[in-house]
């Protein structure tokens, strides 16, 4: 062959070459359908715990970058490694706290199960099957496509900036390697993740998926003993001492070396932990008491005192506490404060938290 029809040929098989790995994916049952009354109360369910973040209308990014509930490439892919697992276990050190309540969060097995399946039948999604098998690619030059094309958003080291933390330990424990690849591929509809697949030929979406998958470094749920969370009676830290004296900045707020060194005063306060409460039980600023964004209000004030100073702080990084402070404040209390940077500022700058046993 003359060079002249190589050269086309070549060129030829490297325009086509995306189009003959396109995947196709066949169609997965449904879950199961719920009774009236299940998906009442998922929707009551999420009204209550998810809306702070994921939104009203689960459109996401409400608070702390909280993904869509409500795309459609989520929810073909993702029933129950994506949906269910997270909404149980939460993912270690970001915002998203486990909801289970074996680990020490508010809704029943039964309950996590029937949000899953509300949400996918909310989506209107059709299930795809995807396959178990690794994705394999060069994680070289996956690691350069992340950068030039991921790491604006998902962070250099996959911590997640404006996007979810791609390198997380517990999302990477769940999430199988089709189902990272498919969401690549595909983006996630009505947010800023676009879709690759015309953007990347097939073999960089393997290849960046092997890159994400080798930061996997094997996450376990550790089981640990659920600690018993303080009665009122106990609400009170340094009940003998004097409030502190703080300057709030914006009305509202603390910074971590304000509290810490009220700490170190032995001052007087009540520390509210607005997550949810499972993620208390695993790390808490010490003398702090579960008080989560959902508590029902009316009667919990009951059991606070209103000449003592309350500081609320979360993870969102403010999002919750700025919530409960808010209503504490139409309700009269006016020693309030939030902690500005939240528990993973606090713990950033090197503050101690205490975890259970
Ligand atoms: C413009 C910002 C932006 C860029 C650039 C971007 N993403 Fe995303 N990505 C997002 C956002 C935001 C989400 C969450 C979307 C949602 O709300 O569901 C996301 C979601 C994802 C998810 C799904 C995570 C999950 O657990 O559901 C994966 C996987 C992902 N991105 C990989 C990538 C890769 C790989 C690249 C580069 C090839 C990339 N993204 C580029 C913003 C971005
Ligand atoms: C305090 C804020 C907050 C609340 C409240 C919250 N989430 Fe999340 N959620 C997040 C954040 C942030 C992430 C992304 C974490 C990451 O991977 O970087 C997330 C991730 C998720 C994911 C994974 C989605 C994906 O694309 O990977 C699911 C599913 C989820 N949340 C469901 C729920 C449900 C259901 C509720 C209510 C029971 C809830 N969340 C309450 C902040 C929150």
């Amino acid at each position: 062959m003359k060079p002249l029809p190589i050269l086309l040929f070549t060129l030829l098989g490297v325009l086509i070459a995306p189009a003959i790995q396109a995947r196709t994916y066949d169609k997965d049952k449904p879950p199961r359908t719920l009774t009236a009354e299940q998906a009442a109360r998922a929707e009551a369910n999420y009204n209550r715990y998810c809306t702070l973040c994921h939104g009203e209308n689960r459109e996401g990014h409400k608070n702390d970058h909280a993904p869509s509930l409500r795309s459609k490439s989520l929810f073909e892919s993702g029933v129950p490694h994506a949906i269910l697992r997270p909404l149980s276990y939460g993912r270690e050190g970001t915002a998203m706290g486990g909801y289970l309540d074996e680990v020490g969060g508010p809704l029943t097995l039964d309950e996590t199960w029937d949000l899953t399946y509300w949400l996918f039948w909310q989506s209107g999604a059709e299930r795809i099957k995807l396959s178990e098998e690794p994705v394999l690619g060069d994680v070289v030059r996956g690691e350069q496509v992340y950068q030039q094309h991921c790491a604006s958003c998902h962070g250099k080291n996959g911590e997640g900036v404006t996007a979810p933390a791609l390198g997380n330990q517990s999302a990477l424990a769940h999430n199988k390697d089709e189902f990272i690849r498919y969401a690549i591929e595909k983006g996630r509809q009505d947010t800023p993740m676009k879709a690759f697949e015309d953007i990347l030929s097939a073999e960089d979406i393997d290849n960046v998926t092997a890159f994400i998958r080798s930061k996997a470094s094997g996450w376990t749920q550790e089981k640990m003993p659920l600690r018993p969370i303080p009665t009122p009676d106990q609400y009170v830290i340094n009940p003998d001492s004097d409030n502190p004296q703080w300057t709030l900045s914006e009305d509202k707020f603390i910074t971590s070396e304000q509290l810490f060194e009220a700490m170190q005063a032995n001052k007087k306060m009540v520390i509210l932990d607005t997550r949810v409460t499972s993620v208390w039980q695993r790390a808490h600023i010490e003398g702090s008491i579960p008080f989560p964004y959902y508590s029902n209000l009316d009667e919990r004030v009951k059991d606070l005192p209103r000449d003592v100073q309350i500081v609320a702080y979360c993870s969102c990084p403010r999002a919750a506490a700025v919530y409960i402070t808010d209503q504490l404040r139409d309700m009269g209390f006016d020693n309030t404060a939030v902690l500005y940077e939240g528990i993973f500022g606090w713990m950033n700058q090197g503050f101690p938290v205490t975890r259970s046993e």
